[in-house]
């Protein structure tokens, strides 16, 4: 392929890209977004291996194909709960890719002036940076988001302070590499520290804060794959990381401001978040049991109903009786809406998504602000398999959630939870609600007990 041909490639397998983003923002242009941004990158493959100055191609498909077999089985089997753990995990390869690459870059390069040498050795250096925080900082997320990792957050003593020094330390380590011509010993030990720094960086945010860390790598995975672009000349691949490391910046930056949180604080690991807080363990009260005969007594009379789900529908599946009883109490002449938390689940829109595969009516469907308005002229709350997001702790200030808009379910007359026992949400923050007075507890997967109370209705 020409040099010409490989640049119009490039040109529009990143119209496509472009397209694909636009397209993904709508619920609507969503599958036509997925088809841009798949075509872009067939484009993208086709032409990078048919560049001539491309060596070693029959490893480079070898390669390729054992990743697509692996990739295709694991996706397959993947489920919708489990996609962030994926995103995360995806994450870390790129992170992974982009020291690799740096690795390869510094030991393997040609002939190059001074000038160009030090950009070099620049390059290799912030992008082996970016990379190794990229990876430990997405395998620590995909830990905690599997619950193989405590999702609280690791408070060490110092730790703002420790972090600094990491910059601190590794910006000399780039003095002194850059200065030297190259320096293997100061990009092991940078490699090293930077590994740690992701750490300590993800793990060291809270549960509750998962949702904004997830962009925040997605966003630095993309400036990794710009300063592995860099590093192979590549200039596709780095318009690609921009867009995917612009992209996700925005993401955090838009969650940060739907969850109260400030931006600074969460991609600086938690900074200023010093709240020895108390997750309200311990928490002394006693909670009241109800059955599905006295929830389904409690909604027949009842003349308005809010739903509001959360990571335990998704887990049961229980979105196919839950839409049933919306039909049956809407049949029955009572107003049912729902109720949607931004972070409910664990994927921006999941409950959204769970409710329109089961055919929720999506005019009932409202989001935090208008269904908050609602809640005090309601008679009967059903909170199906959420907890932090209907938290009155977050309330509390020092509490690890406090500030993080919640929906207000216990200003309704009645709040019937449906959940298995009493544990604590991701957040890991004990949760007053189930201790109110107007609050019933319905124990049971939460599938089970729709059905249940579907039955007795
Ligand atoms: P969570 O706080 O995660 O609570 C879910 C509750 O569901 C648990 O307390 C659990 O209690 C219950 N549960 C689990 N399986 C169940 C089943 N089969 N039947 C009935 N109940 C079941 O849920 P949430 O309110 O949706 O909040 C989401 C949390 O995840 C937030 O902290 C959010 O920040 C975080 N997060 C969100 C995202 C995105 S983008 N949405 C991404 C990562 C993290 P039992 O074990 O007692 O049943």
């Amino acid at each position: 392929m020409s040099e010409g041909l490989l640049a119009t490639a490039y040109i529009i397998a990143s119209a496509l890209f472009i397209l694909s983003l636009a397209g993904l923002s709508k619920q609507e242009t969503s599958q036509r977004g997925l088809w841009c941004g798949v075509s872009g990158m067939a484009i993208a493959l086709i032409a990078t291996l048919s560049d001539p100055s491309v060596e070693g191609l029959a490893w480079i498909i070898a390669a390729m194909a054992a990743g697509a077999v692996i990739g295709l089985r694991l996706a397959g089997r993947v489920a919708m709960t489990e996609m962030p753990e994926m995103v995360a995990i995806l994450h870390s390869f790129v992170g992974l890719a982009a020291v690799l690459v740096g690795y390869n870059s510094y030991f393997d390069h040609g002939e190059m002036s001074q000038v160009m040498q030090n950009i070099h050795l620049s390059e290799v250096f912030l992008g082996v940076f970016i990379g190794a925080v990229t990876f430990t900082g997405s395998v620590i997320a995909f830990g905690k988001l599997r619950g193989i990792v405590s999702s609280k957050a690791l408070m060490l003593p110092h730790r703002h302070k420790l972090n600094l020094a990491a910059i601190l330390v590794s910006f000399w380590l780039m003095v002194e590499f850059v200065g030297a011509g190259g320096n293997t010993v100061a990009l092991v030990v940078m490699t090293l520290i930077a590994l740690l720094f992701g750490w300590h960086l993800v793990a060291s945010i809270g549960g509750a804060d998962m949702p904004v860390v997830v962009s925040m790598l997605n966003s630095y995975s993309g400036w990794a794959a710009v300063a592995a672009g860099f590093m192979l000349s590549n200039d596709l691949l780095i318009v690609t990381g921009a867009l995917v490391g612009s992209s996700g910046a925005i993401l955090s930056y838009i969650m940060c401001k739907g969850m109260n949180r400030s931006f600074i604080s969460v991609i600086a690991g938690g900074f200023g978040n010093d709240t020895t807080a108390s997750s309200g363990e311990g928490l002394q009260g006693e909670h009241t049991a109800t059955t599905p005969e006295e929830v389904a007594e409690l909604l027949r009379g009842s003349s308005s109903v809010v739903i509001t789900p959360g990571y335990g529908m998704a887990v049961a599946q229980a979105q196919y009786p839950v839409s049933e009883i919306c039909h049956k109490l809407r049949e029955m002449g009572i107003k049912v809406h729902f109720g949607i938390h931004p972070v409910a689940g664990r994927l921006p829109g999941h409950m959204n998504v769970l409710l329109a595969e089961a055919r929720v009516p999506y005019d009932i469907v409202h989001d935090l602000e208008e269904i908050n308005e609602e809640l005090d002229s309601t008679d009967t709350v059903l909170v199906i398999g959420a907890n932090d997001t209907v938290n009155p702790a977050a309330r509390e200030p020092g509490s690890p959630i406090a500030g993080m808009p919640v929906l207000e379910v216990w200003n309704a007359r009645n709040v019937v939870v449906f959940k298995r026992g009493m544990a604590s949400g991701y957040a890991g923050v004990e949760n007053p609600l189930f201790f109110n007075e107007n609050t019933r507890m319905l124990f049971g997967d939460a599938r089970e007990s729709v059905e249940n109370v579907l039955r007795a209705i």
